[in-house]
């Protein structure tokens, strides 16, 4: 049965429910996310940071353009990963008052924008560190077995999906404003790395068996970097960024590689996200885009958040469908809808 709902999946690149007696039935039990705001379906609406999106012009695609806390004009990659699954929606963010009772059965998002890998990066922008993400984690594990029972709770988290994405800010937002604190990325990237096997042990620790950790994305592609980082801003991309972030990527790998055969009953996949956006950057038009350069909401090259992207932002753009950025770091909401495509192959591996 699993199978052949795979397959279906991976022939058609169709949202996978997988029909069962007339019932739609998901992939997995449930979905837990961590991390940061490639995932955060609202988390950071309910503490008291600069990090958030819950004002227009976010979530202005969403049918009641509700902006919901999540960075972009519509759905982001979580969500989209809850429909590859066959669910109707994503799990609600833990922190929000419909994180309870039987929604919980589904999953929860522990993700939080602005944070990353590094709990000092979380600090410095007062979002929820990865480190105490898992402690979330292991108080929804008690309210789920309260809620399930105890052997129901453990089948469901060991059937579970997690998703990690993590690392992004702890570059852009940490080491690239102070590198003077580590000698070199090399050394940065193995902190990074280091903090992630510890939080793989630590999930494997706590019963989850599937997980999916995005590699970090192309972020050198991003409009803030080009701007930033860029030489006269007309780079496609910023090439020391962009190096930086394949060398973690290589290291990530390598560290999946060793604990997939070290954990003989753990499925961990390496979701990469550095190939699809590079690709959505450098050859937009032939996927359906026109604007690879600027996000739509302002003036593109440098918003993000309250202080620049917010209800009266100068030249936001009518319509973010032809967009690949949404502001100067995320992807609107038709790129997430391909990157996540993209992953299917890897996910499909997590939930055979
Ligand atoms: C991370 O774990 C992998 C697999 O056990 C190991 O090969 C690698 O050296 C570790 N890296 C760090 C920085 O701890
Ligand atoms: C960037 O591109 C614009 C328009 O193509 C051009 O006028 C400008 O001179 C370029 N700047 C640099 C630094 O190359
Ligand atoms: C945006 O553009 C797309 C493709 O050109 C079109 O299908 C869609 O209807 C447009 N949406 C709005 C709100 O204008």
């Amino acid at each position: 049965m699993a199978m052949r709902c795979l397959l279906l999946l991976a022939a058609s690149l169709v949202a996978g429910s997988c029909r069962h007696h007339g019932e739609a039935r998901p992939l997995v039990p449930a979905v837990m996310l961590f991390g940061d705001s490639l995932l955060d379906t609202g988390n950071n609406d309910y503490i008291d940071t600069v990090a958030k999106a819950n004002f227009p012009p976010y979530g202005r695609d969403f049918e009641d353009h509700i902006a919901t806390g999540r960075f972009c004009n519509g759905k982001i990659l979580s969500d989209f990963i809850g429909e590859i699954l066959g669910f109707t929606s994503s799990p609600y963010a833990y922190l929000s008052p419909d994180a309870s009772g039987e929604n919980l059965l589904s999953g929860a998002n522990f993700a939080s924008a602005a944070s990353g890998y590094y709990d000092q990066t979380a600090h410095m922008y007062n979002v929820i560190p990865l480190s105490q993400q898992l402690e979330y984690f292991k108080e929804y594990q008690h309210k789920l077995e309260v809620l399930a029972g105890s052997s129901q709770a453990q089948s469901i988290i060991s059937d579970s999906l997690y998703i990690i994405s993590a690392g992004s800010n702890d570059y852009l937002f940490n080491y690239y404003i102070k590198p003077f604190i580590y000698k070199s990325p090399d050394q940065f990237s193995d902190l990074l790395i280091g903090i992630f096997n510890n939080t793989v042990a630590e999930l494997y620790g706590m019963g989850a068996r599937r997980i999916g950790v995005f590699s970090l994305p192309s972020f050198g592609c991003a409009p803030l970097t080009i701007t930033v980082f860029g030489h006269g801003g007309n780079d496609t991309c910023v090439t020391r960024l962009n190096n930086d972030a394949q060398r973690f990527n290589r290291k990530l790998s390598t560290s999946v590689d060793v604990m997939s055969n070290w954990y003989h009953d753990l499925k961990i996949v390496v979701l990469d996200l550095y190939t699809p956006l590079h690709s959505l950057v450098t050859s937009p038009r032939s996927q359906g885009f026109t604007e690879a350069r600027r996000g739509c909401c302002g003036t593109g090259t440098v918003e993000a958040t309250v202080f620049l992207c917010n209800p009266i932002s100068i030249g936001t753009c009518p319509n973010a469908t032809v967009y690949v950025f949404w502001d100067s770091i995320h992807p609107t909401e038709a790129a997430n809808k391909l990157i996540a495509d993209s992953l299917i192959d890897g996910i499909n591996l997590l939930v055979m």
